[in-house]
């Protein structure tokens, strides 16, 4: 029997020596080591001799079992070691190679780029950059800026009403701002809020419901019309060039006295006369105007002491120039295609 045990040992150590998977090692160890397998088979058998015999014989067993269970515990482990290496060799990465390039993954809105190209112009020259409410009440959109309830200028501008016990609009310019900023920061001050405005239009190549404006204020001691020309110009060659002329005519506006009109040179004929100026060699970016006596009342500045220059830019106006866009609803579709270009 003692030869069998050995012969059993030489089989496993044989089989064994063939397997490359884990899979084929465990069926091995059920073949051999497992309740009904070959060892327990020899182990059955040790029962049919003599004491003298089964002790004997025993000792060679458990030297055999112990030698089998050796030999599976080392082929485990060389199995997977090479397992792990064969995993190692499959997964492997090259971090060093280049990487693919990113494709575009979006760009800034063409009106959010000249209104920030604006809002670094107007900061170096010391203004602060105001947000304001885009649902505004009738008082900051109107009354406050010398539009009193049934005042004819009111029709100058078709409003989104809402209503509601605050009387609220939809902000129909960004004037709205002036006097929440002399109340909010005081005088002297030097501010522009760039923002939505929303105007209850027909909509057409150059009317749209919503668009962008920028306002602008400055209040201070001896601020007289040569400073609100001074700083349009220097506006007006930023975004044109050295060139650029600023031309103002009388308009009105109820907020300002005098209001002007704001013309710059014509970008693209330098003043001749062409298609996008509609031959007048002026383009018509901006209202602006000093200060009404009755808005900066509203604001708690007294008149008497402080005077001040309030403009407005069309900022979409400015963006559709700009690029040559020739239908404003383009710029609030949202489409791609249109976006993409930008
Ligand atoms: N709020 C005016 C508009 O929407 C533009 C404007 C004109 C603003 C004259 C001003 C100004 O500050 O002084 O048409």
């Amino acid at each position: 029997m003692q030869d069998e045990f050995l012969k059993l040992n030489q089989e496993v150590t044989d089989a064994v020596a063939q397997v490359t998977d884990l899979e084929a090692l465990e069926k091995l160890r059920v073949e051999f080591l497992g309740r009904k397998g070959k060892m327990a088979e020899l182990m059955k058998q040790m029962s049919g001799l003599s004491d003298e015999e089964r002790r004997v014989v025993g000792v060679v067993a458990n030297q055999v079992k112990g030698q089998i269970e050796g030999v599976f515990g080392e082929v485990e482990g060389r199995v997977h070691k090479a397992h792990e290496a064969q995993r190692a060799h499959e997964e492997w990465v090259d971090v060093t190679e280049p990487s693919i390039p990113p494709t575009r993954f979006g760009s800034l809105h063409p009106v959010t780029q000249v209104r920030e190209e604006l809002e670094d112009l107007f900061t170096s020259m010391g203004f602060l950059v105001l947000d304001g409410p885009e649902l505004e009440s009738d008082y900051y959109n109107f009354t406050a800026v010398n539009v009193p309830p049934a005042h004819p200028a009111r029709d100058m501008q078709d409003t989104f009403y809402v209503g509601g016990q605050q009387n609220r609009v939809m902000r129909t310019h960004t004037s709205s701002m002036q006097v929440r900023a002399m109340k909010t920061h005081g005088v002297p001050l030097r501010m522009v809020s760039p923002g939505r405005c929303f105007r209850n239009e027909a909509t057409d190549v150059r009317h749209e419901h919503t668009f962008h404006q920028l306002e602008g204020v400055v209040i201070d001691r001896g601020i007289h019309f040569g400073h609100l020309k001074g700083v349009l110009e220097a506006v007006a060659k930023h975004l044109y060039g050295e060139d650029t002329e600023v031309r103002l005519r009388p308009k009105f506006y109820p907020f300002v006295e005098p209001g002007v009109n704001g013309e710059v040179t014509c970008f693209l004929c330098k003043g001749k006369g062409c298609r996008l100026c509609k031959k007048t060699g002026w383009l018509e970016v901006f209202g602006a105007g000093m200060i009404h006596p009755n808005v900066l009342k509203e604001g708690g500045v007294d008149s008497s002491d402080y005077s001040g220059f309030a403009f407005g830019f069309g900022l979409t106006r400015l963006v559709m120039l700009k690029y040559g866009i020739d239908d404003i609803r383009h710029l609030e579709a949202g489409d791609l295609r249109f976006l993409k270009q930008f």
